[in-house]
């Protein structure tokens, strides 16, 4: 099987899964923390480089307050409770969007995390939190702007590399494979610019509900699909079989 270097997942669908079973919105987000848990053990047992997960969009502030708050308390637990065990086993934490909207409270615990955790190499696990990709477009706009306006660097030069360098997955290479729970078939404003060739899986199954045999079988449809990048198939095979 192919396994993709960088899974990319977003996770949705934890409402709804509470709304089915008559339960407060706020149990479907903590059901949801345990689909978490399987799926980072999953991905490290397939040998899975770079995981990111969507948990909280730049949109999802403009949500109820108290669900807002409840899911900063289950990030909070989260953080907390997995720090040791992340370490444990080799994981270094990542995160991507618009960190300082965060509460102070947890922006400095996922700060101790990322520090902590910065020479283990088993797995990336990278979380997008307070991210948006329009969000996170413009402030590396912004960066370039400043870049020019101080002449180290001419409008003219600025390359596909010098913006890919200004975001905040500068560290990490492109998706592979994005994963979407719950049905929808959208993104969401979820990594807009490193998607441009990311393979697509879209399930109907609600993020709490998604398994360990999900995650396999999200893996081995990737693995049939032919990536081209623009090039024609033969292309591809003459160059797998050494041509030029
Ligand atoms: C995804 O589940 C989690 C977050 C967006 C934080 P939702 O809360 O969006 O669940 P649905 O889409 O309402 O079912
Ligand atoms: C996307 O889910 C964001 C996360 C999973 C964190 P949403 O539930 O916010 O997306 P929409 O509103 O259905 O597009
Ligand atoms: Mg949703």
């Amino acid at each position: 099987m192919q396994i993709p270097t960088h899974l990319a997942i977003i996770m949705d669908g934890n409402g709804r899964w509470a709304e089915q079973r008559h339960l407060p919105r706020v149990l479907g987000h903590r059901k949801g923390v345990e689909s978490v848990q399987t799926i980072v053990d999953g991905c490290m047992d397939l040998g899975i480089r770079y995981l990111t997960l969507y948990a909280f969009s730049s949109e999802n502030w403009g949500r109820p307050q108290e669900e807002v708050e409840a899911l900063m308390g289950l990030l909070g637990t989260f953080l907390k409770k997995e720090l040791s065990q992340l370490h444990k086993r080799g994981i270094r934490l990542m995160a991507v969007g618009e960190l300082d909207r965060l509460p102070k409270s947890i922006s400095k615990i996922l700060k101790d995390i990322i520090k902590k955790t910065a020479d283990n190499d088993h797995m990336v696990l990278n979380l997008a939190l307070s991210y948006g990709s329009r969000n996170e477009l413009t402030r590396a706009m912004q960066t370039l702007g400043r870049e020019i306006a101080k002449g180290t660097l001419q409008a003219d030069d600025i390359t596909e590399e010098d913006i890919d360098a200004a975001l905040d997955t500068h560290k990490i290479p492109d998706p592979d494979l994005l994963i979407r729970t719950s049905g929808e078939m959208r993104i969401s404003n979820f990594l807009l610019w490193q998607a441009a060739y990311t393979e697509l899986y879209f399930t109907e199954t609600l993020w709490p509900d998604f398994s360990r045999d999900q995650l396999l079988q999200a893996i081995a449809e990737y693995s049939r699909r032919q990536r081209r990048f623009g090039l024609t198939g033969e292309q591809l095979r003459d160059a797998k079989e050494g041509h030029h």
